[in-house]
């Protein structure tokens, strides 16, 4: 099978984790490296995550490290949902592996003049490193298929009323990935809310190794969640990783896409012209709006259940 090629970019994180996840899993996948950021937790941990996760799945995915902090603004970490190790406080295996030594941008760039435009590009954190990347190397955004993010909203927020927290996290880096001229999947609140996990479905993996660490993970996210009126544990960063496997599992609309990043009040937020009589010049982004839910509560139980192990067709 002709596997897509992903690189993916993210501050695991809980529901960084359940991504990673579903695309180990994922048949039609294969995932070139991942990128860490700093976001939920400082990139020390979000780090050791990356590592310690390819270690649970038995897979030598190279980890690169980018961006400490944002671009203009100070870094604040996510424990309030994610704990202070930025895995709700379960235990990783240690692994003797490191992080490369190049950075993640330079290694991005790299992977993408190697699959010569195939390359699919998750992000799932801060957009920090991807617009880092972009600004390093302008014709990056020519050279890989497509950037799917989750990130933003069409019309709320969860970080402050507006806001997304990946967005608002590092607004000037959205910006600049918006505005690259990249062909961009976003995957905001509208459809991630509708992603989710029953505390039944998310109980029902704890027969497995991996299903059990990712309960003993997620159970404090999944109480927050309910208590602010969700039906369940929304499983954000599955959405783009699970969109490039199967498109057909979601539907959307080609919309202009750009962010405030001067703004008090709406700092952060993805203003799209879906809903407006005034459009931008611009469709620059397909928004992603629906799940098949079951189907997605399927892929998600399959990746945390299932025993696939390896990863040697990998890298860069
Ligand atoms: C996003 O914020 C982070 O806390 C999650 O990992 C996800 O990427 C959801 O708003
Ligand atoms: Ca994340």
């Amino acid at each position: 099978m002709n596997k897509l090629p992903i690189w993916i970019d993210g501050d695991p994180g809980v529901d960084d984790a359940a991504a990673i996840m579903v695309a180990h899993d994922a048949e039609n996948l294969q995932v070139v490296a991942i990128s860490v950021v700093a976001g939920n937790a400082p990139l020390e941990m979000t780090t050791k995550n990356a590592l310690g996760l390819c270690e649970m799945l038995g897979a030598d995915y190279p980890v690169y490290r980018g961006a400490g902090k944002p671009l203009m603004r100070p870094y604040e970490d996510g424990a309030e949902f994610h704990g202070a190790d930025g895995m709700g406080g379960a235990t990783l295996p240690e692994t003797k592996r490191t992080a490369e030594s190049e950075a993640a941008w330079d290694a991005l760039y790299e992977a993408a003049k190697k699959y010569e435009g195939k390359l699919e590009v998750v992000s799932m954190g801060p957009l920090t490193n991807i617009a880092t990347a972009l600004t390093k190397y302008p014709d990056l955004k020519d050279r890989i298929h497509r950037i799917a993010i989750m990130g933003g909203s069409v019309t709320r927020g969860n970080r402050t009323p507006c806001a997304e927290y990946n967005i608002f996290a590092d607004p000037e880096a959205a910006q600049i990935v918006f505005r690259s001229g990249a062909s961009i999947v976003m995957c905001g609140l509208e459809v991630t809310e509708k992603a989710y996990l029953t505390a039944e479905e998310l109980k029902s993996v704890r027969t497995s190794a991996k299903g059990e660490f990712y309960y003993q993970a997620s159970k404090h996210i999944l109480e927050k969640n309910l208590e602010a009126g969700h039906p369940g544990f929304c499983i954000h960063d599955v959405c783009p990783v699970l969109y490039l496997s199967d498109e057909s599992l979601f539907g959307g609309e080609q919309a202009g896409v750009f962010v405030e990043t001067q703004a008090e009040l709406t700092l952060g937020k993805t203003v799209c012209d879906l809903y407006s009589d005034k459009q931008f010049d611009v469709k620059n982004t397909f928004v992603v709006l629906d799940v098949d839910r079951e189907g997605f509560v399927r892929a998600v139980q399959h990746a945390l259940l299932d025993e696939k192990t390896g990863g040697s067709e990998n890298g860069v």
